[in-house]
């Protein structure tokens, strides 16, 4: 299975807004979040992606196609390495449970070297599952990677 992930560039931005928001339609299980009254759930942070230094947004495509994104954030350090943020993560329904999240996050954490912050909301079970294996798989290769 082909899976590509491709930096967005600011002409992608709509797509990832369209990405957004079924992200934020399956995160609303969880978390409780209205829509609003033009239909669409909030979400002030994606213009920042290309307006600050320290975001990076990607693309996930399987065998050409879309089939999710990535939102990564550099944090304040705290020591010398650089402290990273899963900001946002989503894989498509028909694309989960072919281990594609894994690989997508795993291959993310072998491109941004340093400490990563990953906090899926408490009541999202089956992010917190997913990140659970996710980072325990890592570390059995890279020991000496750091999650908070
Ligand atoms: C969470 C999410 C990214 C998982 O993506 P995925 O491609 O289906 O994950 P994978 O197939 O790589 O799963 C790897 C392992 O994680 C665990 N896992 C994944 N989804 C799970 C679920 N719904 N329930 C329980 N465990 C799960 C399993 O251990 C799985 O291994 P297995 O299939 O061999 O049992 C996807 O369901 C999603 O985008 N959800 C909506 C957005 C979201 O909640 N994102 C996380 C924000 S913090």
């Amino acid at each position: 299975m082909k899976i590509e992930i491709l930096p967005a560039q600011v002409e992608d931005k709509p797509v990832l807004r369209h990405l957004l928001q079924l992200c934020l339609h399956d995160y609303s299980e969880f978390n409780g979040k209205e829509i609003n009254d033009c239909g669409l759930f909030d979400y002030p942070y994606l213009d920042y992606y290309w307006t600050e230094a320290g975001r990076y947004p990607f693309l996930v495509c399987v065998e050409g196609k879309l089939a999710g994104f990535v939102l990564v954030r550099q944090l304040e350090a705290e020591k010398d390495e650089p402290l990273w943020q899963m900001a946002e993560f989503f894989i498509l329904r028909k694309y989960r449970r072919q281990g594609i999240g894994r690989e997508v996050a795993h291959r993310v954490f072998d491109q941004f070297e340093g400490r990563w912050q990953v906090i899926p909301q408490e009541s999202n079970l089956p992010a917190q599952r997913f990140w659970q294996r996710v980072m325990e798989d890592y570390q059995q290769n890279n020991p000496t990677r750091e999650f908070q």
